[in-house]
């Protein structure tokens, strides 16, 4: 089956065709625009602006990515779309595009949701990979959302636990607008981090062990204990200073994933864990997880770094699914900017 899947939900104009076969999905094409130069300059996401944006490069893009699968629309099998979570005006344009797409070619369509995408970027696993097979624990770390997952078998997801205030990648790109690094900033500290010593300061890890909130996940309190040392230097951390903060920062945020991470999969008896989402990208998350998981006898699935951040092969993926069992978009199809997985 070939699937065209269009994703933007959110600051990525991303649209790629994949081919699955046997459950396994494979990119013929993988186009990504990514609008991060323009929302750099006021440190964020500006909603208005990334609407018009996707607006004006979705025909492009997704164009491009049929070219370089050297494919027609006719030689397509179905078309996918992110229809939630995510910037209401932002989604509006892919569902929008993706519905005139089906209704002139006649092609199944089928809404995803975004998470979901995240959630199954790990079918899309190199031959020779193994691929996961549920039930696995999902582990969902965005800029958006950071949430452990039951996969019971694909489409049918119990959620175990979210974060009570920060997503993960939102706490990284908060700090790096307080060290002054350009947005986003996950990639930045991950990058700074490589030179500096994770145990330089002891920063907080978020909740303890209450039985209530055992899989939840708290970033709010680290954010804030990060300004107060920011606040407590003579002058802003540069060179060694500022790589052994940034490292130190990593490490409370990877310590506190993995090791909710790993505890919910043996609190579930799950035996496979999977990262996903943009932090998931992360070298030192993907080292840790690497460990931890070695260490409790868990197997660890990691979809390649460009299919951890927002990509449109995971929505492929995701639709792929859902159009072989059967399921179609009406025509009324609209955004849900709140739709919970
Ligand atoms: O999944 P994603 O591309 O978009 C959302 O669905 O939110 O995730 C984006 C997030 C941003 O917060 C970005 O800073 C973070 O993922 N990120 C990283 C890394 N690469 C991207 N965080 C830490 N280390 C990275 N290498
Ligand atoms: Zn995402």
């Amino acid at each position: 089956m070939r699937v065209l899947g269009l994703e933007t939900s959110c600051d990525e104009t991303a649209a790629a065709v994949v081919s699955v076969e046997a459950g396994r999905g494979r990119a013929l094409s993988d186009v990504v625009h990514t609008q991060a130069d323009l929302h750099a300059r006021f440190g964020g996401v500006v909603p208005e602006l990334a609407s018009r944006d996707h607006l004006q490069r979705a025909l492009p893009v997704l164009d491009e990515a049929l070219q370089k699968a050297g494919l027609a629309l006719t030689d397509l099998d179905g078309i996918s779309v992110t229809s939630g979570p995510g910037l209401v005006g932002a989604l509006l344009v892919g569902v929008q595009v993706a519905k005139s797409l089906a209704l002139v070619t006649g092609l199944p369509l089928v809404g995803v949701n975004h998470l979901e995408g995240h959630l199954l970027a790990a079918l899309l696993a190199a031959e020779g990979q193994p691929l996961p097979e549920p039930p696995w624990l999902g582990l969902v770390v965005s800029g958006g959302h950071t949430s452990l997952y039951e996969v019971r078998a694909l489409s049918d997801y119990r959620a175990l636990g979210h974060t009570l205030d920060d997503a993960a990648g939102e706490a990284f790109d908060k700090v790096a607008k307080l060290l002054g690094l350009p947005y986003p900033g996950g990639a930045q500290i991950d990058k700074l981090s490589k030179g500096g010593d994770p145990k330089a300061i002891a920063f907080p890890r978020g909740l303890s062990k209450r039985s209530r909130t055992q899989f939840d996940f708290s970033f709010s309190g680290l954010k804030t204990s990060v300004l107060h040392h920011l606040r407590s230097l003579p002058a802003k951390p540069e060179g060694q200073e500022l790589s052994d903060l940034c490292a130190s920062f990593q490490e409370a945020v990877c310590d506190s994933l993995t090791l909710r991470a790993v505890r919910a999969a043996k609190g579930a008896g799950l035996s496979r864990l999977v990262l996903c989402g943009g932090v998931a990208a992360n070298s030192r998350l993907r080292e840790l997880a690497a460990e931890r998981c070695a260490a409790e006898g868990l197997t660890l699935f990691l979809p390649e770094k460009r299919l951890c951040t927002d990509n449109g092969a995971m929505i492929a993926m995701a639709g792929a699914h859902r159009l072989g069992a059967g399921q179609r978009a009406p025509p009324d199809l609209s955004a849900d900017p709140g739709w919970r997985l």
